[in-house]
């Protein structure tokens, strides 16, 4: 079933049971009030009667104080206590013979209901005692065919009834007019969708009109969404084709050297084993940058960490311990407590930290400080070397994939331009921060900063 007809039928329903439920009410108390107030008038007739009979009257006079009483549809009586009839007047005789008197010393009101002809008809008596030094003489009775209530009746049911189905036909079209309005932009969307399923390419959906509701909302959003998509569609490719070409260039320096082997073209064994070198080299080049790219490739997945709570002097001192055997450098740590707390993932963290000791070695020949701090909101490790520095104009460009100051240099150090974006993807991870300040030729600080959990 289509949406808007589930939200027309729903809303329709809804409204009847509405309509149904106030006019319930509005008829019972309609009834009830009008029911009391012929209660009430009757009762103010009774005792109007009673103020001027008295039970000494003859039957004659009693009869004939009555008739002045009488209303067409009705009848008037006096009881004795013995239950005779002291005086009867009646204008209706079925009433009268239908209901016989009763005589009551408390003051009462009944209703019947009697059918005459296929009509129901609603039939009212009071009973008024009639007291004399105290006591209880007889009683008075009137009965009244209660005709204005059952044409009032009659007339509110119809008009009742009108007003629900002019509400329902009401509602039916609202709920048609304001489905459509509801699924018009829903509609557009589903068809942008379809365009972008079938064409592969993230679309927009144009907003027409700036209602500020969740519709809109929902558009907005839609198309913020293709819009990342589309940014990260771009960066994808843009990272294709920076990854093949970096590739390509030592591919392309392993297949021309191995061609020259392959045609014999090099005389002297001394030629062939640089020209193999070269090979190899290149290589590992692409093994150190299939791999570089796979740890990138790693950080760019959200949520992928294990985290732990680990002590960062022990990481720290364990990789500086490797590195100053692998290169033999002055490696300075410096830091106030021996238990610095960080909660990490920490590969990752050792991964980071990694990197920027291995950018200080590559850029650098004089010692290197690595400073450890445990701030209030967050734990702050620097590592500063003395070496090449990075130029002002550079600064923004060194997180980038691939980006190399000096390519010719990188090529000698077997740079491949990632270790900083790894590390800022790591850091990000962890809601951290990277930042570098350096000055070139005079050195390099990295500052990393990770927020306590
Ligand atoms: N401590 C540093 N001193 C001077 N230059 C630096 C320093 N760290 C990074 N750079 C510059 O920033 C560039 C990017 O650094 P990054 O670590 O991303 O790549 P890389 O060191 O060239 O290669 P990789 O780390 O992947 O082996 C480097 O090529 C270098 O030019
Ligand atoms: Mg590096």
């Amino acid at each position: 079933m289509k949406i808007t007809t589930k939200i027309n039928l729903i809303t329709t329903a809804w409204i009847l049971c509405v309509l149904v439920a106030v006019n319930a009410v509005v008829f019972f108390s309609f009834m009830k009030i009008t029911v009391n107030m012929e209660e009430d008038i009757l009762i103010h007739k009774a005792q109007n009667v009673i103020a001027e009979i008295h039970m000494d009257d003859t039957p004659h006079e009693l009869n004939k104080k009555l008739t002045t009483y009488l209303t067409n549809h009705s009848f008037i009586r006096i009881i004795q206590p013995d239950s005779k009839i002291r005086g009867e007047v009646s204008s209706d005789h079925y009433l009268l013979t239908k209901f016989k008197g009763e005589f009551s010393t408390n003051q009462e009101a009944q209703r019947s209901t009697i059918k005459q002809e296929h009509k129901e008809e609603q039939i009212l008596i009071v009973r008024v005692p009639i007291q004399s030094k105290g006591k209880v003489v007889g009683t008075l009775e009137i009965g009244d065919r209660l005709l204005g209530l059952e044409l009032g009746k009659d007339v509110l049911l119809s008009i009742l009834t009108f007003c629900t189905l002019l509400g329902a036909g009401l509602s039916l079209l609202g709920g048609r007019w304001l489905s459509s309005v509801i699924m018009r932009p829903i509609s557009n969307m589903i068809n942008t969708m379809e365009d972008i399923e079938q064409s592969g390419i993230p679309k927009k959906i144009i907003i027409q009109q700036d209602t500020k509701d969740e519709l809109q909302k929902m558009a907005v959003t839609f198309n913020r969404m293709m819009n990342r998509l589309d940014v990260n569609l771009d960066k994808q490719r843009q990272f294709i084709s920076d990854a093949s070409h970096e590739i390509k260039t030592p591919l392309t320096i392993i297949k021309s050297y191995a061609d020259l082997l392959r045609r014999r073209r090099i005389k002297s064994e001394e030629k062939a084993l640089d020209v193999i070198n070269v090979i190899h080299s290149e290589a590992t080049r692409i093994q150190k940058m299939t791999e570089r790219l796979l740890e990138l490739a790693d950080t760019e997945m959200e949520n992928s960490l294990d985290i732990k709570s680990v002590n960062i002097i022990t990481l720290c001192e364990n990789v500086f311990k490797q590195f100053k055997e692998v290169y033999g450098r002055e490696i300075n740590f410096h830091y106030q407590e021996d238990t610095i707390m960080i909660t990490a993932d920490e590969l990752k963290i050792k991964q980071v930290i990694i990197i920027l000791l291995d950018n200080a070695i590559k850029y650098s020949t004089d010692k290197i400080d690595v400073y450890v701090e445990d701030q209030s909101y967050s734990t702050v490790i620097r590592v500063k070397d003395y070496g090449i520095g990075i130029p002002e104009h550079e600064m923004e460009n060194i997180f980038e994939r691939f980006y190399r100051v000096d390519k010719a240099r990188s090529r000698e150090t077997g740079g491949t331009g990632l270790g900083l974006s790894i590390a800022k993807n790591i850091m990000n991870q962890h809601n951290g921060e990277i930042k570098v300040a350096s000055i070139d030729g005079i050195g390099t600080e990295v500052v990393l900063s990770l927020p306590k959990r």
